[in-house]
């Protein structure tokens, strides 16, 4: 019995003293992750917090430390606070980010063959930009990249530019001479698009764009309603023409030696996150392009005018040789499999 008594109050010393020494189940205190354990994302991107990628680039930051127990903290510096268009994609090369989100025509200067998402009315709906980037535009287009650094991990949407000016509305391609646009900076065919239609291609960067309409210095810009209403562009931009001519939508790159140089659990979360977080970005970019609109309806600042089918195809005469321009810049397949899209 003595002997019993023993045991079990030996047994009871050990256990807690394994309690207090820690040796038992380690407790995570998500606060107190070492700084040699620590991983650093810096995520830079140019536009408004209230936009889808704004949005998603925070959702993506708040789940990933919740799911790394804080071990990965992913920074978004929105706003082009940290670099700005024409710095991020280098910035990113050089490691100095690890993740950007730029609108894909930016890609153009280094890789030409991404304008083939800048062509006039290439995609009928957002489903066929889905379609291509999940198939063969997307596979080549993503393979370029890793020429110089670079991993393509999600494509998210932002949703179908819409033409604003100062001047007057826009409804017949006559109406676009002698005015001047302001065009995202990298893309030869958004270049040509305007001097097909007799006006002026001024390229710049997004955060530059506020200024030069409201200072006059440019007349007008295409861009998606989130942005046009997050920019406050509507309220310098009195005419708004529903034309859906062009796509623009986002590529997440990342620095292709910091991302295979992540632990592969850490790597693992970081994708699996990813993909939830583009499909809901998606949903968002739908949702907020739609509200964006209806905001700037209601200011009542500004004239919309819809286009209509008939219109639809005199602005695509008009823009349709840009295709074959550009044929051998992009490659004749990509301009083909669009082709073949549109004729089915
Ligand atoms: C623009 O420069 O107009 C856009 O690409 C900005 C953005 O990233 O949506």
């Amino acid at each position: 019995m003595v002997k019993i008594k023993i045991r079990l109050t030996l047994f009871l010393l050990i256990i807690s003293l394994l309690t207090i020494t820690g040796c038992g189940k380690r407790v995570v205190d998500l606060e107190q992750v070492s700084p040699e354990e620590k991983i650093v994302i810096k995520f830079s991107h140019v536009v408004a917090e209230n936009t889808p990628k704004g949005l998603a680039a925070q959702r993506f930051a708040t789940l990933v430390k919740e799911r790394t127990h804080g071990r990965v903290e992913v920074q978004v510096f929105p706003n082009s606070t940290l670099y700005k268009d024409g710095e991020e994609i280098q910035a990113l090369q050089n490691g100095l980010v690890q993740m950007i989100a730029p609108a894909t025509s930016k890609l153009s200067g280094m890789y030409p063959q991404w304008q083939v998402l800048d062509l006039p009315y290439a995609f009928e709906d957002v489903n066929a930009v889905h379609e291509a980037m999940s198939g063969y535009i997307g596979n080549r287009l993503c393979d370029s990249l890793k020429q110089n650094n670079m991993q393509a991990l999600a494509f998210w949407d932002n949703g179908f530019k819409q033409m604003t000016n100062s001047q007057r509305p826009l409804v017949n391609p006559a109406d676009f001479q002698g005015l001047s646009f302001r065009v995202m900076i990298n893309s030869q065919v958004l270049k040509k698009e305007f001097e097909r239609l007799n006006a002026r291609a001024v390229e710049g960067p997004f955060n530059d764009l506020y200024r030069v309409l409201d200072s006059h210095e440019v007349d007008g810009q295409e861009n998606t309603m989130s942005n046009i209403y997050s920019k406050n562009l509507y309220k310098v931009q009195p005419y708004l023409t529903l034309s859906n001519h062009g796509y623009m939508g986002y590529v997440v790159l990342t620095n292709q030696q910091f991302w295979t140089g992540l632990p592969e659990e850490v790597r693992d979360v970081l994708e699996s996150t990813l993909v939830e977080v583009t499909e809901w970005e998606h949903e968002q970019a739908f949702i907020l392009d739609k509200q964006s609109l209806e905001k700037i309806v209601d200011s009542g600042l500004v004239q919309v005018h819809q286009q209509t089918e008939a219109e639809k195809k005199l602005w695509s005469i008009m823009l349709k040789p840009v295709y074959s321009e550009f044929k051998n810049l992009i490659g004749n397949d990509m301009i083909d499999y669009l082709e073949k899209m549109h004729s089915q």
